[in-house]
Formats: C-alpha cells, sequence, structure tokens
C-alpha cells in the first residue's frame, strides 16, 4: 500500500505443493495493472489465486464503498455468511448475497460499477489506468530531480513514495504538505521507519498537466521549507 510494490504471485502459490494453504491476493489496487500491457506482468499468477479482492472505488473511479470479489469454493461463502433466517428464503442454486457477504440490508453498489464499464468500457478504462501510472512515473521522476527530496521506492505502479532528503521528520513533512495544499492533497505515511508522504494516482480527471504542476508546488515548496 506505501509504494504500490508486488508479490511474486507464481512464486508464492508454488509453495502450496508442500504446504498446503489458502492463497487470498488482496488485488485493491494491483488488479489494475491487467489494462497495462507494460505492466501485466506485475500480477502474473493472479488466475492461481483461491480468492481475489479488487477495489472499485479506487481505480475503477466510482463511489465509496464498492469492490468485487472472486473465490473457488463459493460454498465456503455460504457456510460462513448464510442468513438461517426463514423470512430470508432457502438458500437455492444461487444464493442471494445476504447470504455470501456480512451484510444483509445493502445498496445496489453494483450499479454504479456497471454504468462506468458500460459507459467507458476496457478502452476507456485502460486509458485512465494509463494515464494514472504515466503521472506517477513523471512525479517520480520530477521527484528524483528536486533537490532535498528522496524517493523512497521505484515507482512501480500508480505510488509515489519520497520525503525529504535531510531531517524527513513528520512535522517537516506536514509543513510541505501544508504548503502544498491549494495544489495536492498528499498522505503521510511511515516506510521502513522513515515518515513519508505518499502520492496514488487514481482519480479519472488527473492529467500529465496537473502532475507537472504538483511537481513545481513541490519543488517550490521544498526549497522553502529547506
Ligand atoms: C492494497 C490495498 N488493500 C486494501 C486497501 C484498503 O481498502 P478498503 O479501505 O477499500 O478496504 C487499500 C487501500 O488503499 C489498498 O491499497
Amino acid at each position: 500500500v506505501n509504494t504500490g510494490d508486488f508479490d511474486d504471485l507464481r512464486a508464492i502459490a508454488a509453495l502450496r505443493e508442500r504446504y498446503p494453504f489458502w492463497l487470498h491476493v488482496d488485488a485493491a489496487f494491483g488488479a489494475f495493472a491487467v489494462l497495462s500491457s507494460a505492466h501485466r506482468h506485475l500480477v502474473d499468477g493472479l488466475d492461481l489465486a483461491d480468492s481475489i479482492c479488487i477495489d472499485l472505488h479506487k481505480w475503477l473511479n466510482v463511489p465509496y464503498d464498492s469492490a468485487v470479489q472472486f473465490t473457488r469454493s463459493p460454498d465456503l461463502q455460504t457456510s460462513v455468511f448464510q442468513n438461517a433466517a426463514a423470512y430470508l428464503g432457502p438458500l437455492g442454486d444461487t444464493p442471494d448475497l445476504a447470504h455470501l457477504t456480512p451484510e444483509n440490508s445493502r445498496r445496489l453498489r453494483a450499479l454504479a460499477a456497471w454504468f462506468t464499464l458500460r459507459a467507458y468500457g476496457p478502452d476507456g478504462h485502460r486509458e485512465i489506468t494509463e494515464r494514472s501510472i504515466n503521472c506517477a512515473r513523471t512525479l517520480g521522476e520530477a521527484v528524483t530531480g528536486i533537490p532535498g527530496l528522496r524517493l523512497l521506492a521505484p515507482v512501480r505502479l500508480n505510488v509515489v513514495c519520497f520525503t525529504l532528503a535531510e531531517d524527513p521528520t513528520a512535522e517537516r513533512l506536514a509543513a510541505l504538505t501544508a504548503q502544498l495544499a491549494e495544489e495536492a492533497f498528499l498522505t503521510p505515511t511511515v516506510l521502513d521507519g522513515v515518515p513519508a508522504l505518499r502520492a496514488a494516482f487514481s482519480n479519472w480527471q488527473t492529467t500529465d498537466t496537473d502532475t507537472r504542476r504538483v511537481a513545481g508546488a513541490l519543488r517550490a515548496a521544498v526549497r522553502e521549507l529547506c
């Protein structure tokens, strides 16, 4: 989450031959890498998972709270979550969602997801995903070129994790983000004990121009602070 990094899913899945376990993949952001031919390899082996979760309120750009889950064992879902209440009727062959998740009453969250998939389709979502990835790469390169900043991890997908090169305290980082408040919302984090900032790109409206403007503001704010 801090850096947008990936595990070697194929290698982990291979361990199941020696140690039987359930492989769940948290692909909240990462699954969208399949939309980019240059990044698809990052989720190689995703199809070997026993279950996968993907957030839709992130890169699919639908409102909170929306996600999808895929599982190889729907029976397990019902044995854990089924609602044994007479008024809800029997499970049947295709159990209602009330029998598959911890929630009973719920809004039709799938509607927004369906609308955007219909409206933008694979090509539209590929464009949004690739644009976000390009923005992250642009900001990552800008951070590398700004004296006073340090990139903490390679930009592998859509997250840029960086900090102040000198004295990276949470207070100094907060002062930096306060100066940027008009331009960008950057959230604080801690990576390997080092206070840092995390820029995650997923909004469908963010462009290269926005990114370059933020990079410029960041350069000015760092100059002011240091
Ligand atoms: C990889 C990953 N997993 C899980 C989460 C948490 O997602 P949610 O708040 O939708 O449960 C995030 C949020 O950033 C994430 O990036």
